[in-house]
């Protein structure tokens, strides 16, 4: 069911400042940070004085409550500059949605103005070494002794880790139970025993860290424990996801828009038997499909953010799937074709194609791989046929096609 989407003058005033950052201080930068593998905190500081971080925090915890729409539009805009940087600003609100969705009203109050304000970070720990696509088989423990629960163990792929002044850790704390085995914890950066082990040298997206996060008996006060009561940090998880990901959608139709355009700009710009590439069919074939796709993907994903702040939450987690698993496919699809526009040249780093190539890889794979969205949707599609009885009696059953088809209606 498609939603009604409104742009606010706020979310569009959002979206303005954006784009106008990832003019200034992101395009221009983005090749350095991706050699580099280093964080562009010029472009971060920025975004956090035109009061960006604030987008997806409602207004009496520090933010202007424009919502996921507005997030879509903002992060669009900067991933269309550099999808790195896209998800350095996104990842804030991956971290800070568990807060949002399931913390205390203390624990919104204390936190969220904190990441709306820029002053401070935020990461998700939940993936490790073994638990990927199985998120409940995690293994970090966290022990209650006293006033403070004991973290051990490991995690992995923590994007922004080292950067982020706290993070919320998904962590073991009822072994015994199969429903309420994990809670969510929030770490700061600096704790004793909380450390970043391994930076990770990757193949896009160079310019957002992705580390191994540490915790050797790391202690925390129980007051960080999101929502006050143990247990909820699964349901905590999911729902966090079905928030974020439109928001990963988001970056990849930044990411296909970006390489769009490039494509276009270099397919009128390169002549070949004498003419601009972009006259010959074949060439405007490939332009005219990887604009429809990513115009597809673009209101599919603003359909699904608007649904989001409407508060549908009965259908988040499915239709938050299809844009994270459609966007990001067409992210990939579209970075190949403009790769083989630019040709040879496409296939150098002296381009900025070829960035765009590498950094669309991740979207496929991160906040969910798309098998996992494609597993959620199905599963959900499959339950809700139980809607369907009506069709029924359209569909003959294996025994009635031994009749004729109109015999079998007939019979039915
Ligand atoms: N909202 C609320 N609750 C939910 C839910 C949702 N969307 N989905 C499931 N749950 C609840 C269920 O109701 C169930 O609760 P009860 O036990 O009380 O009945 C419980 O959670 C378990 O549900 P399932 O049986 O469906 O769980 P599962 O283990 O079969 O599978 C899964 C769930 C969908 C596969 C899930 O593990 C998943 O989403 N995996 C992918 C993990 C992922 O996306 N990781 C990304 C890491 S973050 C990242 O990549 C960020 C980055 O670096 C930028």
């Amino acid at each position: 069911m498609p939603h009604d989407i409104r742009f606010s003058d706020l979310a569009l005033e959002l979206q303005e400042k954006a784009r106008e950052i990832a003019d200034k201080y992101v395009r221009p930068h983005a090749a350095k940070y991706d050699k580099l593998q280093e964080y562009n905190y010029d472009a971060a500081r920025a975004v956090a004085e035109a009061g960006l971080f604030k987008t997806w925090i409602p207004k009496e915890y520090g933010g202007n409550g424009a919502g996921v729409l507005a997030l879509a539009l903002v992060t669009e805009q900067l991933a269309m500059a550099d999808s790195g940087f896209g998800v350095a600003f996104a990842v804030n609100a991956l971290g800070s949605f568990p807060i949002l969705l399931g913390g205390t009203e203390e624990q919104k109050k204390k936190w969220l103005p904190q990441v709306a304000s820029g002053d401070k970070f935020v990461a998700f720990c939940l993936s490790e070494k073994f638990a990927g696509s199985d998120a409940s088989g995690l293994s970090v423990t966290a022990e209650l002794d006293g006033d403070e629960y004991v973290i051990c163990g490991e995690k992995k792929w923590t994007t922004n880790g080292g950067v982020a002044d706290f993070y919320s850790v998904f962590c073991v704390t009822d072994p015994t139970s199969k429903s309420r085995r994990i809670s969510t914890i929030l770490v700061e950066k600096g704790t004793p025993g909380f450390e970043v082990k391994k930076v990770e040298d990757k193949m896009g997206i160079r310019c957002v860290p992705v580390v191994e996060t540490h915790f050797d008996n790391v202690r925390v006060p129980k007051e960080n424990l999101i929502g006050g009561r143990p247990g909820l940090g699964f349901k905590h998880a999911m729902m966090t996801l079905d928030h974020a990901r439109p928001g990963v959608a988001a970056q990849a139709l930044g990411a296909a828009q970006g390489a769009l355009d490039l494509a276009l700009v270099y397919a009128n710009r390169r002549k070949q038997f004498g003419a601009a590439i972009s006259s010959f069919q074949m060439v405007q074939k490939m332009l005219a499909d990887m604009a429809m796709k990513t115009e597809a993907a673009r209101w599919l994903i603003y359909s699904v953010a608007a649904g989001v702040d409407a508060g549908n939450a009965e259908k988040i987690a499915k239709t938050a799937a299809m844009a994270k698993c459609f966007a990001t496919d067409v992210a990939m699809e579209v970075a190949t074709d403009a790769v083989q526009i630019f040709g040879g040249y496409g296939f150098m780093e002296d381009y900025p194609i070829a960035k765009f190539f590498r950094d669309a890889k991740i979207l496929q794979i991160y906040e969910g791989t798309n098998q996992i969205q494609r597993m959620v949707i199905a599963r959900k599609l499959v339950k809700d046929a139980a809607n369907l009885g009506h069709l029924d009696p359209y569909i003959p059953t294996e025994t009635q096609v031994s009749y004729s088809k109109d015999e079998a209606l007939s019979k039915s």
